[in-house]
């Protein structure tokens, strides 16, 4: 085990930053030993540095600088959301050869292809696996697991907060806004959770695994978007009686005239009519392999925390390999 720490700066300490530190917290042994050095969490860039949070750090900021001008720090974790600042802050990170790690899908599907050329360029690590399907652990899965295969086909339900309220209108006949109402409580929610309602979020995944495997340069506006805010709980109830159960579903091929998100009703013999609550869900077809399905949590602190904290660690080796290079 080496001595020098390796270390880390938060842009945002809310449900998915609090999430990394708790899942750090809990193995904070054993991640140490694997990556062959401790890592510390230096600060969190924050709004209000007073606001009562339920897991701490010992240092808030809420001047980026003292993050990303700390030549102490080794990795960048985005987890702040929304596209400015952040935009300037990835960049800023990744100019000055910093590890940088990702959750912000919106981020990734507006500026993700000019963000992984930078990185290409400075020579450093840009990666995002907490940005799609929370706690699944996809993005690893296709890069290595299916890296001599051709995907043909990508299915599934990319939303935990518009899954959960629609699993609740469907099962409890709950209202829409009582169930939109605990998915924000629960840390589900976007910020602004039109984005996730309106089929937005979904649609940000959506291009961001379609670039992962059909290796084309998708963007937002290829996507045919629409949402769930439409429904309500009369006609879940109408149609829960001839058997249809309410999806919202994201599907792409690799023409781009077949990429969208949109509410679909399942009859309860289909996989995805079964997942449940925030749990997300992706089916591939692929050339080679065939049908493959992986379900988890797809959104909440924890889950999402733990897909960053993957991240965090592969940066963390990166860093000492560069480190070992330079001695
Ligand atoms: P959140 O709970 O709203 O936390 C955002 C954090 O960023 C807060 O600490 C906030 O400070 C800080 N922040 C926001 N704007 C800032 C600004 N302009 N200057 C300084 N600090 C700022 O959001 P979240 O749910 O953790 O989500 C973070 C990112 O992860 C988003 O991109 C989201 O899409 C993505 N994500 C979320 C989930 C999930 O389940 N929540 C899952 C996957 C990916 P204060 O605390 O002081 O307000
Ligand atoms: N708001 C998102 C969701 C968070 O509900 O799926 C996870 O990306």
């Amino acid at each position: 085990m080496r001595n020098a720490d390796v270390r880390v700066g938060l842009l945002g300490f809310g449900t998915v930053g609090q999430g990394l530190v708790q899942g750090i917290n809990l193995q904070s042994k054993e991640i140490s030993r694997r990556i062959g050095a401790p890592l510390k969490i230096e600060r969190a860039l924050v709004q209000d540095v007073k606001k009562k949070r339920p897991v701490s750090l010992p240092e808030l900021s809420t001047d980026a600088r003292d993050i990303l001008e700390d030549p102490e720090i080794d990795i960048v974790v985005e987890v702040m959301g929304g596209e400015h600042p952040a935009y300037a802050y990835v960049k800023q990170a990744l100019e000055q050869r910093k590890q940088v790690v990702t959750a912000n899908k919106l981020l990734l599907a507006l500026h993700g292809l000019e963000f992984k050329a930078l990185a290409r360029l400075t020579g450093t690590g840009l990666l995002y696996e907490g940005s799609v399907l929370g706690g699944i652990p996809i993005l690893r899965t296709i890069q290595r697991g299916l890296c001599g295969d051709r995907v043909e086909q990508i299915e599934g339900i990319f939303n935990g907060t518009t899954n959960f309220i629609l699993s609740r209108m469907y099962d409890l006949g709950e209202d829409y806004l009582t169930a939109l109402r605990l998915a924000q409580e629960a840390g589900y929610a976007e910020a602004d959770p039109t984005m996730d309602v309106s089929g937005f979020d979904a649609a940000c995944k959506l291009v961001i695994l379609s670039r992962e495997c059909f290796k084309v340069d998708v963007c937002l506006e290829d996507v045919t978007i629409s949402g769930i805010e439409h429904l309500d709980k009369r006609q879940i109830a109408r149609e829960k009686k001839l058997g249809r159960i309410p999806k919202l579903i994201a599907r792409a091929k690799p023409q781009k005239a077949a990429i969208r998100v949109g509410v679909e009703w399942l009859p309860d013999t289909d996989l995805l009519s079964r997942v449940a609550g925030v749990q997300n869900a992706l089916s591939l077809r692929t050339l080679i392999v065939g049908e493959l399905f992986w379900r988890g949590p797809g959104a909440g602190g924890l889950a999402t925390g733990g897909a960053v904290l993957a991240d965090v660690m592969e940066a963390a080796e990166r860093v000492l390999m560069e480190r070992d290079e330079t001695f």
